[in-house]
This record gives C-alpha cells, sequence and structure tokens, in this order.
C-alpha cells in the first residue's frame, strides 16, 4: 500500500485549486442513470470513488466515457440492469444512492449493501424507510437489499435525522413517482442542492432544495443534461487549514465562500487572516493561534467532515480546547495515531479535550480513514521531522493528486509506492 513522507515545518504559500465536490459527484452520478439520455458530467474530481462509480455504472450496462480528466460522459440510454449486487458496489459508501437510481427508473433495485469509511455503524434505514414511504416493498438478502414497486406513489416523509444519503436518496426515487413529494427535516447540505439542481436539468420538479422542506413532484421521464459540479467544501476546508497549521499565506481557488461560513468563523475567532474574494479564499496564519471550541453539526454547523483536521490545528493552538462531535458515534479513532504525534487530546464519548502543545514530532503514523488521513497530513506538514502516513488509499478516495497539490504550496511531501 502506497505510504506519504513528510518532512514538516515549511511554511505553506501561494495558491491551490479545489477540485469539483467528491459527495456532489458520488450522487449526480448514479442520477445520470435516470435519464433517457446522455449526460456531461464536468468539473468532477479525479479521485478512486468516482473512478469506482464509473465502472460500477459501466458493469450494470451503461458506457462512461471520459472526454478529459473531470469531464465524464454517461450514456444509460440503451438501459441498465437493475442489480448491482457485486463486490466494487460493496466496497463504495455511495453505491447506496443507485437504489433510489434504479428503484425511480425500473421500479426495481437490488443493490449491495454499501461499505466505506470505517467509523462505526452506518445505518440506512432512513433512506429505506423512505422508500417504504413511497410504495416500495424493501428486504435485504445476503448483504444485497432489494426494492421493488408496482408504482412509487408521492408521500409526506419525515426524517428523524437530517441525514444527507436518505435525503439524496429519496429525492432521486420521488423524482420518477406519481405525485407529490414532500421530504421534512432534509439535509441542507451544498451536496443536496447540486443533486437537486442537476435532477431538475434533466426534467425532474424538485423544489426547497438547500431548505428543510424540499417538495418534489414527480415526472414520468428524465432526459440527460450538462452539468458542472460545485467545488468540494471539505477539500477546500482542508487547504485552509492546511494553510494555518503551516503559518502560511495560501489562496485556495475555486471556491465557494458562502459554504466555508463555519469554517472561516472558527478561523477567525483563532486569529488566522480570512480574506474572501468572490471564488476564493487567502489564508494567511502569521500570529499565535488561540483554542477554540467546535461542535460539528448538519450544514450550515460545522462538518463533521472536517473534525479530524480541525483536530489537528487545535492540538498545536495555544490553550485547551473542547471539541464535540455530534454527527457520528465514533470518529475519534485516529486520536490515537495523532497522539503518535505528540497530541494531547482526552476523549469522553462525543468529547475530545485537546490541550495545545507547542509542535509535533514526526512518526510512523496511519490513516485511519478518509478524513483522518487528511489530518495526519496536516499534523505531519506541522510536524518537527519526518512523519510517514500509511494508508494512503483512503486519502485518495476524496483527494485528487493531493501530494502534487501540497507540493505546489511548497509543502516536502512524497508518495513511496507500495
Ligand atoms: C454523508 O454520509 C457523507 N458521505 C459523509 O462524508 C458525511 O460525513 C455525512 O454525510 C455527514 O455530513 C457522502 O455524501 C457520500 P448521513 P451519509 O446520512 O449520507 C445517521 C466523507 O468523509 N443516519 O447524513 O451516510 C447516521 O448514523 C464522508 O466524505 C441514520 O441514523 O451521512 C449519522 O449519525 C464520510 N440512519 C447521521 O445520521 C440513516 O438511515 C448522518 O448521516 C442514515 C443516517
Amino acid at each position: 500500500m502506497d505510504k506519504l513522507v513528510v518532512k514538516g515545518r515549511n511554511r505553506l504559500r501561494g495558491e491551490v485549486t479545489v477540485s469539483g465536490a467528491k459527495n456532489a459527484a458520488v450522487a449526480v452520478i448514479p442520477a445520470a442513470v435516470m435519464a433517457g439520455g446522455v449526460s456531461i458530467l464536468e468539473n468532477l474530481p479525479c479521485i478512486e470513488d468516482v473512478r469506482n462509480l464509473c465502472a460500477t455504472i459501466e458493469k450494470i450496462g451503461g458506457k462512461c466515457t471520459y472526454l478529459d480528466k473531470h469531464t465524464v460522459k454517461i450514456d444509460c440510454s440503451q438501459g441498465v440492469a437493475y442489480q448491482a449486487d457485486f463486490e466494487e458496489v460493496q466496497q463504495l459508501r455511495a453505491s447506496y444512492y443507485l437504489l433510489g437510481a434504479l428503484l425511480a427508473r425500473y421500479k426495481q433495485a437490488e443493490v449491495a449493501m454499501p461499505g466505506g469509511c470505517n467509523f462505526g455503524k452506518r445505518p440506512i434505514d432512513l433512506h429505506l424507510k423512505g422508500f417504504r414511504a413511497l410504495g416500495a416493498v424493501v428486504t435485504e438478502e445476503n448483504g444485497v437489499i432489494k426494492a421493488r414497486a408496482e408504482h412509487l406513489k408521492g408521500a409526506s416523509i419525515y426524517l428523524d435525522q437530517a441525514s444527507v444519503g436518505a435525503t439524496i436518496n429519496i429525492m432521486l426515487a420521488a423524482s420518477m413517482a406519481d405525485g407529490v413529494t414532500t421530504i421534512e427535516n432534509a439535509a441542507k447540505e451544498p451536496h443536496v442542492v447540486d443533486t437537486a439542481n442537476y435532477l431538475n436539468m434533466m426534467g425532474a420538479n424538485i423544489k426547497g432544495a438547500g431548505t428543510d422542506v424540499i417538495r418534489i413532484k414527480g415526472v414520468e421521464s428524465l432526459k440527460g443534461a450538462q452539468y458542472t459540479i460545485i467545488p468540494d467544501q471539505i477539500e477546500a476546508g482542508t487547504y485552509m487549514i492546511a494553510a494555518a497549521i503551516t503559518g502560511g499565506d495560501v489562496l485556495v481557488k475555486n471556491i465557494i465562500p458562502k459554504h466555508m461560513d463555519s469554517l472561516t468563523a472558527k478561523l477567525d475567532e483563532m486569529h488566522v487572516k480570512v480574506d474572501e474574494g468572490d471564488d476564493s479564499i487567502r489564508i494567511i496564519a502569521d500570529t499565535p493561534l488561540q483554542a477554540v471550541n467546535v461542535k460539528t453539526m448538519s450544514y450550515p454547523g460545522f462538518p463533521t467532515d472536517l473534525q479530524p483536521q480541525i483536530a489537528a490545528l487545535l492540538s498545536v493552538c495555544g490553550g485547551r480546547s473542547v471539541l464535540t462531535e455530534n454527527v457520528w458515534d465514533n470518529r475519534y479513532q485516529y486520536i490515537e495515531e495523532l497522539r503518535k504525534l505528540g497530541a494531547k487530546v482526552e476523549i469522553n464519548g462525543r468529547i475530545a479535550v485537546i490541550d495545545g502543545i507547542d509542535h509535533f514530532t514526526g512518526a510512523e503514523v496511519r490513516a485511519t480513514d478518509l478524513r483522518a488521513g487528511a489530518a495526519m497530513i496536516l499534523a505531519a506538514l506541522a510536524a518537527e521531522g519526518e512523519t510517514v502516513i500509511d494508508g494512503v488509499r483512503y486519502i485518495d478516495r476524496g483527494y485528487e493528486d493531493v501530494e502534487y497539490k501540497f507540493q505546489e504550496m511548497g509543502a516536502d511531501i512524497r508518495r513511496i509506492k507500495g
């Protein structure tokens, strides 16, 4: 398995360009299966998860053609199989969106239970509850979810929790149901809005995405569309934190500043200078940073997917910070790795108490999941000496050209193929 070797303490400088949003791409690609025509998806990140999803679509009979590194033509006009029950699907959490997409188009779907990042229980009961409310019979056999309906019929659905996946999956299925569906307590994340925008360009009738009530009027068929994916909020946040943790000065380009408000507010509180442009943010960290408290929440709150990265930063801020993880049950597995680099963190359930240290010290660590891996890179960039990060395949699932982008900003980081 590949490793990254980082020699720390270089102040990052210059510019970095953010790629398309992973969590939007992995919803929009399955949605393309619903069209009886050709879609062209632009600004897709060039990452493992996207390649795997395209391979899955090919395997069920669609055609995915790369027009360039970031643009894929998806043609499912000749139809696809409604079964995606093979191994590749299990390796990809977002393959659950194939359930909603295939159910919408064929009124039946059989999809292997998703895998993905490893941080505790990741239920999909709310997705299935939504499908059932639309009239589908849903069963599970040997790790494969099977959903089938004579007709899908619009319904009023209240989500017990504002789940991103359930909101998107129900939106997909309801787009081709008879009548009107309302999703209350819907997730408001930027990728929910991006998926709704793409579906609307395909001919769907979705209103309210980005608020907590989404109204979907079902249509009979959808056509292909040309669509540009939004920039990745989490990749952008990772680079903003990278600039801060190295005392750097970096212009992060291809960004939607509004999506970054919760992080910007925290960096500001820590005394990092944040200058917003129209589609860029410049981060300047030239004074000692101050500890702050952070609580993760669904959007527009502080994203759980930036929790490990901000923990790395808080570890080298002056004073004590309290970090609270409100979204996932068990997202602190990486803390053990951060401790190997010298971090002082005590965990009590969902709360991490972090006492700032002067600096990290290089060590051998491993990426326990995608964002945990990002946090290891950030800590390594700020560490005295050399850090070797194992488990880079997790990082490759979500960050395009990760070592090149950091090298461009002046980081001493290289990959060892393994
Ligand atoms: C999405 O996962 C993202 N993944 C995750 O990003 C992200 O951490 C998460 O949203 C929260 O923002 C993708 O978009 C592919 P949820 P998702 O359903 O949709 C509970 C990354 O690093 N829940 O919003 O699976 C669940 O246990 C990844 O890029 C249920 O109880 O998350 C959790 O506590 C990791 N039942 C909370 O809701 C359900 O049926 C939020 O989960 C579904 C969820």
